[in-house]
């Protein structure tokens, strides 16, 4: 007898996904395997996220066909390579207060056959799998997001991808920047969390960073690039993360409206920063936010191993009756934490040990 399994990719998506599903299905596979796991495995792709375990009519074959996709070792071969999620992916809370979904979805399972399922999430959607998980399914975690903001662990697949994205833009735009002896204000993604910004900013040099955790005052951010101007710096980057914002002001916010999980659109504070710079300071400033750009493109070598990485270790506990857990890396070992304690609390740069809130940038001692 097969022990059937579901995968999902839930949430916004990033490069690493598919390497995880590679791996998760390339480890259940593994014949070799059986032996030492004393079970055989079968994998059930979902597609779309929890979408597809809300929309899918079992006893339709259509439906089944539209909605699930099996997964096998010629199939998934290339995936990791590719960024994004070659199973799709929907931003739907299936705990909504207003359309609570999650019977549905048990309900689908069960229908499915399938007894375990692997959500790769982040900080929200892996809440909805504790919860899941609390009703009886028995679930497991990889944590995935470019905003690196789940904490028990010391990385989210996705996060080096986007760094190495930010790297390779303000490489380009140095180059204009330069040309032009002009300000750039770079935006970065990143929610609540600095991560993206901080260590982008670190990869690529950039003048100045400004961080959620750490609200700036514009006054001496214009000093700081008035400064450098009179040092003979021909250009400056200023990177500064979505959820930056000036002392005594609230976060800009990119559109009104929530996501599924009541989150805010943030961004804009890039273009308001800018605008106020180039009034007040006299200073030559341009503006881009990198937006989406962030999270596409093919995954770099760290997404692709720690894909693989996580992907056979979501198997493994699996196959070791691990369920409620999540896959993490810590001090550079792979181990699993409780579902639970991850979510506690948003994983946030530590000011006090990792920022210079005199000159707005990363730490200039480390030890
Ligand atoms: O959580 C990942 C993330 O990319 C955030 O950094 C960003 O604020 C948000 O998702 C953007 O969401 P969307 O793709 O729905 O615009």
């Amino acid at each position: 007898m097969k022990t059937r399994i579901g995968v999902l990719t839930a949430g916004r998506d990033c490069a690493g996904i598919n390497s995880a599903i590679q791996w998760i299905t390339y480890s259940a596979l593994d014949k070799d395997l059986v032996p030492v796991r004393g079970m055989m495995f079968e994998v059930i792709g979902i597609i779309d996220g929890w979408k597809g375990l809300i929309e899918v009519k079992p006893d339709k074959k259509d439906s089944l066909k539209r909605w699930t996709v099996q997964l096998d070792t010629d199939l998934v071969r290339t995936w990791d390579r590719s960024g994004g999620t070659r199973l799709g992916t929907s931003v739907i809370n299936p705990f909504d207060p207003k359309k609570d979904q999650s019977g549905l979805i048990i309900e689908n399972m069960k229908k499915l056959g399938l007894e375990a399922l692997v959500v790769i999430g982040g900080i929200d959607n892996l809440g909805a799998a504790y919860k899941l998980f609390r009703e009886g399914v028995k679930v497991v975690g990889i944590p995935k997001t470019i905003d690196k903001d789940l904490s028990e662990t010391d990385y989210t697949l996705g996060f080096d991808s986007a760094v190495n994205w930010i790297t390779d833009d303000i490489d380009r735009i140095r180059v204009t920047a330069g040309s032009h002896s002009r300000i750039f204000v770079v935006e970065t993604m990143g929610r609540k969390a600095g991560w993206l910004a901080l260590e982008g900013g670190e990869a690529s040099g950039s003048a100045i960073t400004l961080i959620p955790e750490h609200d700036f005052v514009m006054e001496r951010v214009a000093e700081l690039l008035v400064k450098r101007k009179k040092e003979g710096k021909r250009y400056s980057i200023v990177l500064v993360a979505e959820g930056a914002k000036p002392r005594g002001m609230p976060e800009v916010l990119e559109r009104r409206g929530q996501d599924g999980f009541g989150r805010v659109y943030l961004g804009g504070i890039g273009g308001f920063l800018a605008e106020h710079l180039e009034k007040t300071a006299n200073l030559e400033v341009r503006y881009v936010a990198l937006r989406h750009l962030q999270r596409g493109g093919s995954p770099s070598a760290y997404d692709r191993r720690m894909g693989r990485k996580f992907g056979i270790a979501a198997v493994d506990m699996i196959a070791n009756d691990d369920f409620g857990r999540m896959v993490s890396l810590k001090l550079g070992e792979i181990g699993t934490v409780p579902m639970k304690k991850a979510l506690e609390h948003m994983s946030l740069v530590d000011v006090e040990k990792y920022y210079n809130t005199m000159y707005y940038r990363s730490k200039d001692r480390v030890l």
